[in-house]
C-alpha cells in the first residue's frame, strides 16, 4: 500500500473521512436571498397560512414547472395524502414497493389499499405490463414513482389509466428537475406530487408540493391543506394542516435562483464516480438518458457479487468502516415493512424484480457539498475493496463470529 493508498479501515487502518459523510447533505440557496427574506418575514409578521413569500414560491414554480397549479405543502407526505385524496382514490391503488415507503403510507395513512407493483429492473421504475395485471375491479387509481428522477413509463401508464379510467398521480419526490423528454416532470397524470425535504436537490427545509394543470384537483388540494376551510367560518371539506411556511418558502425562493449552479455540482461529481468507478468489475452506476433534462442528485450503484466479489452489504460494510455512509435506498422494500409485512405476507411473490433489486443497490453522497477530491476518494475505496475481495469477506466473517 502506498500512502496515497491507505489500508482499508476494515482491514486495520484508519477511516479515510474523520467525519460521517451523509448521502443528502443539504444543497443551500444563494445566503444573502434567504437572510433578506427572513428579515422581511419577521418585519412583516406574516408566518404562514398563505404569506407572500409562499404566493410568490408557488407562482415561480408553477412557471418554473410550466404547469397552471403549484399547491405547497409542509411535506410531500401530506401532499401525496392530499393529491390522492382530492383525486378521489379509494379502494386499492397500485403502486411500486421500490420506493420511499412514504408512497404507500400516504395511502395506507387513508385506509385506502396500496398494491405493489413490479418494476422494470432497467429503469427501477413501474412495469407497465405488471401495472395493467395488477388492475382488479377495486382499482381507482396508480401512483407512478419517477425514482432518482429518472421518467416513468409516463406514457404507458397515461394510456392504461385512460383505458381502464383510472386517477393517475406521480411521486415525483425526486424529479424536481427533470424531464421526460422536452416536457419537464409536473405536468403528467392529473398531477405530479415533488418533496422539497432537506434531502432533495432542492429543498424548502422540509416541503412539498402538488403540480397539476386540473384547476378542480388543485383548489381541492388547497382547501384540504388548510383544514377544508374556504372562508373564516367556513368548512368544505375533510382537511388537514398541510400548509407550508413563510420561512420554508424563503428557502426555497433562494434555492430556486441557483439551481443550475446544484445541477452542476452533482453533474461533475456523477461524471467523476463515473470516470473512476466504471473500470471496477461487478460495480455499475446506473445511467441517466441524455434525451432527458436531469438533477443528477442520486448516485445509484448496482453491485454484481459474481463480479465484484462482494455482496452490496459488504461493500456497504467497508464503506461505513471509512465514516462514508452509502445507503441501501429502499431496502428492503416497503412490502417488507410493517405494516405492509402482516397485512401482505404474500406481496412479494409478484415482485422478483424488486427483491432482487432491493440486495443489489447502494446510493452515494452526491450534492453541492462534496468536491471531486471527495468523490475520487470514495470511489478508490470502492475499487480497493474489490480489490482486496477475498480479504474483506474473511474480515467480516471473522467479525461476525467473534
Ligand atoms: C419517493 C419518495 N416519496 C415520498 C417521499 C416523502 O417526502 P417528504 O419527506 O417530503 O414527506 C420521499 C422522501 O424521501 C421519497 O423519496
Amino acid at each position: 500500500m502506498t500512502s496515497q493508498h491507505p489500508e482499508l479501515a476494515l482491514l486495520g487502518g484508519t477511516p479515510t473521512f474523520p467525519e460521517p459523510l451523509h448521502v443528502g447533505r443539504p444543497n443551500i440557496g444563494d445566503r444573502k436571498v434567504i437572510e433578506r427574506l427572513i428579515g422581511e418575514i419577521l418585519d412583516r409578521r406574516w408566518l404562514s397560512n398563505d404569506g407572500p413569500v409562499a404566493r410568490e414560491l408557488e407562482y415561480r414554480l408553477a412557471e418554473y414547472l410550466s404547469v397552471n397549479h403549484v399547491v405547497l405543502m409542509c411535506n410531500a407526505t401530506l401532499a401525496l395524502e392530499i393529491a390522492t385524496r382530492a383525486a378521489g382514490m379509494q379502494g386499492e391503488v397500485i403502486v411500486p414497493s421500490f420506493t420511499f415507503v412514504a408512497t404507500a403510507h400516504a395511502l395506507q395513512w387513508q385506509g385506502v389499499t396500496p398494491v405493489f407493483c413490479d418494476i422494470d429492473p432497467k429503469t427501477h421504475n413501474l412495469s407497465p405490463e405488471a401495472v395493467e395485471a395488477a388492475i382488479t375491479p377495486g382499482t381507482t387509481g396508480i401512483i407512478g414513482v419517477h425514482l432518482w428522477g429518472r421518467p416513468c413509463c409516463v406514457d404507458s401508464l397515461t394510456d392504461i389509466a385512460r383505458r381502464h379510467k383510472l386517477a393517475l398521480m406521480f411521486d415525483a419526490a425526486h424529479a424536481f428537475g427533470c424531464s421526460h423528454g422536452p416536457h419537464r416532470i409536473g405536468g403528467f397524470g392529473h398531477g405530479e406530487v415533488f418533496s422539497f425535504h432537506a434531502t432533495k436537490f432542492f429543498n424548502t427545509f422540509e416541503g412539498g408540493a402538488l403540480a397539476t394543470n386540473d384547476s378542480e384537483l388543485a383548489s381541492r388540494a388547497k382547501l384540504m391543506r388548510n383544514f377544508g376551510f374556504s372562508g373564516y367560518d367556513k368548512v368544505d371539506y375533510l382537511g388537514t394542516n398541510a400548509k407550508m411556511t413563510e420561512v420554508c418558502a424563503a428557502m426555497g425562493l433562494a434555492g430556486l435562483d441557483i439551481l443550475e449552479e446544484f445541477t452542476a455540482a452533482n453533474h461533475r461529481n456523477y461524471d467523476c464516480y463515473r470516470t473512476n468507478l466504471d473500470p471496477v468489475p461487478g460495480i455499475s452506476i446506473i445511467n441517466y438518458d441524455a434525451s432527458n433534462q436531469n438533477n443528477w442528485q442520486y448516485i445509484i450503484l448496482e453491485v454484481d457479487p459474481a463480479r465484484s466479489g462482494l455482496t452490496r452489504d459488504e461493500l456497504m460494510g467497508v464503506l461505513w468502516a471509512e465514516n462514508v455512509m452509502a445507503r441501501r435506498y429502499f431496502y428492503p422494500g416497503a412490502h417488507r415493512m410493517e405494516p405492509y409485512r402482516t397485512l401482505y405476507p404474500e406481496a412479494g411473490k409478484r415482485l422478483p424484480n424488486t427483491e432482487a433489486l432491493c440486495e443489489s443497490v447502494l446510493a452515494l453522497p452526491n450534492g453541492t457539498s462534496l468536491t471531486e477530491e471527495t468523490v475520487t476518494t470514495v470511489s478508490s475505496i470502492i475499487s480497493r475493496a474489490v480489490e482486496n475481495a477475498a480479504s474483506v469477506k474473511r474480515k467480516l466473517a471473522e467479525s461476525k463470529l467473534s
